[in-house]
């Protein structure tokens, strides 16, 4: 269970994962940072011979439109969304066992233009899906499977500071899903879940909606998009990846 600085979530991950019967073990590494792949992989190699499926899941938002943001925050962005996972994949497709998978987490805005303010972030995740089809060309072969999910807005903490407790956003972000709902981790994780599943093993290159949506057509007039304001900012620089802030497309 690989952390950045929240070790106490990720021990909680682990003791989850040892009372279902499993075993499980914690890695902190920062990504985005220069020789992040390669230090986290020397750190699993302490504690397991290989793996089977690998999960790039950690990722940041953006907190300028395309007129203020500056390089630092865009090189920042693409580091941590589009870098890491590339060499990540690449140092761990040699401890990556044939038959396994590769799950990498998008977002619904590298296809829809719904919130044009996150154009940097949309960008880095356009270039994760791009890595995910060419992925699987390359480790087909060895029967491993390379998918990106692409969620919605999710109540994670990501989203806290405009989504949590404000019920006009609330309204407007569920308003923006088909179903009429905001999206709860477990409903993209169960998405992972079939993507790393016996049942999934013809399914790669592939690009899956986990945004409870048709997003092209997405938060017009919605109250997401009005109630969702500039928050506190991420590590890095931050903001929410899918807040509703600016014009839908
Ligand atoms: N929530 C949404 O609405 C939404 C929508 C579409 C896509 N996504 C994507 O879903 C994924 C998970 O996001 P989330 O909503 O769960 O956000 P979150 O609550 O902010 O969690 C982000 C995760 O990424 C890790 N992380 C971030 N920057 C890191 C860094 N530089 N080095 C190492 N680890 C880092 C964090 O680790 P620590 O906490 O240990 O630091 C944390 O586990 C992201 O790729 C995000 O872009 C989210």
């Amino acid at each position: 269970m690989h952390y950045g600085t929240n070790k106490e979530a990720a021990k909680e991950t682990v003791a989850a994962i040892e009372a279902a019967g499993g075993s499980a073990f914690t890695v902190g590494q920062e990504l985005g940072v220069p020789g992040d792949a390669a230090a986290l992989w020397q750190a699993f190699d302490a504690h397991a011979d290989g793996l089977d499926i690998l999960v790039n899941n950690a990722g940041i938002g953006t907190s300028q439109p395309f007129a203020a943001i500056g390089e630092e925050e865009y090189d920042r962005v693409f580091a941590v969304n589009s870098k890491a996972p590339f060499f990540l994949a690449q140092l761990g497709a040699e401890r990556l066992r044939d038959g396994g998978r590769i799950i990498n987490v998008s977002s619904g805005l590298s296809r829809a233009a719904a919130m044009p303010d996150l154009v940097a972030y949309a960008m880095s995740k356009g270039a994760l899906d791009v890595f995910t089809r060419y992925l699987s060309k390359v480790l087909g072969p060895r029967r491993i499977t390379v998918n990106s999910v692409a969620p919605g807005i999710v109540d994670t903490d990501i989203n806290a500071g405009w989504l949590r407790g404000n019920e006009e956003a609330w309204a407007g972000a569920a308003a923006m899903s088909a179903l009429g709902a905001v999206g709860t981790p477990a409903d993209i994780a169960d998405v992972v879940a079939f993507l790393a599943s016996d049942e999934a093993r013809w399914v790669t290159g592939d690009w899956i909606d986990a945004t409870g949506a048709r997003w092209p057509d997405a938060g017009r007039g919605s109250a997401a998009r009005r109630g969702a304001g500039v928050s506190g900012p991420t590590r890095g620089g931050g903001q929410q990846p899918d807040a509703g802030r600016g014009s839908a497309a």
